[in-house]
């Protein structure tokens, strides 16, 4: 596939980050009160969320963007054109290291990943951020020389 064949439509990207922000109203979040919202886009259109979920045992906690993958993949949904992450800030806010990793298990490293602001659509053009403050970035800018299942000789993740 050509960079542009990963190009999401307006449709696509206006569905990625209203999930997000339905995917962060689960958030159970009552120690560290910050809610995060992920939202994974299949192939075939269908969309995945998932909210951060954590635990009395801080390690026991599982984040927004690995719920998603979790949710999707045990349902046999196990490849993604799109990725939105929203939080309760106005700038947006990137996934953390473990969860590219997870993702990169079932996404191109082409995937386009929407980064969006709490106030989503901001007015105000921000330098360096698109579309009413959406940072849109690509998982390989954010896991660059990653390792994956193709390093085992399994299938190269792709859409
Ligand atoms: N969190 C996510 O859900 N996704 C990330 O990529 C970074 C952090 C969650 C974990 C925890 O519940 C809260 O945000 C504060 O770290």
């Amino acid at each position: 596939m050509s960079p542009s064949d990963w190009k999401l439509t307006a449709e696509q990207r206006s569905l990625l980050i209203k999930s997000a922000f339905e995917a962060k109203e689960g958030s159970y979040s009552p120690y560290s009160k910050f809610p995060v919202g992920a939202a994974l886009l299949a192939p075939d259109g269908k969309i995945v969320k998932g909210a951060n979920i954590e635990n009395a045992s801080y390690g026991g906690t599982i984040c927004a963007e690995r719920t998603a993958v979790v949710k999707a993949a045990s349902e046999g949904i196990r490849s993604f054109i799109g990725v939105s992450v929203v939080t309760d800030l106005t700038t947006p806010a990137s996934p953390c290291g473990i969860c590219r990793q997870v993702l990169r298990e079932f996404c191109a490293l082409e995937t386009p990943v929407l980064l969006v602001p709490s106030d989503y659509p901001q007015k105000e053009q921000k330098k360096g951020y698109g579309e009413g403050g959406v940072r849109e970035t690509t998982l390989g800018e954010l896991l660059p020389d990653s390792f994956g299942p193709e390093h085992l000789g399994k299938p190269s993740p792709s859409a």
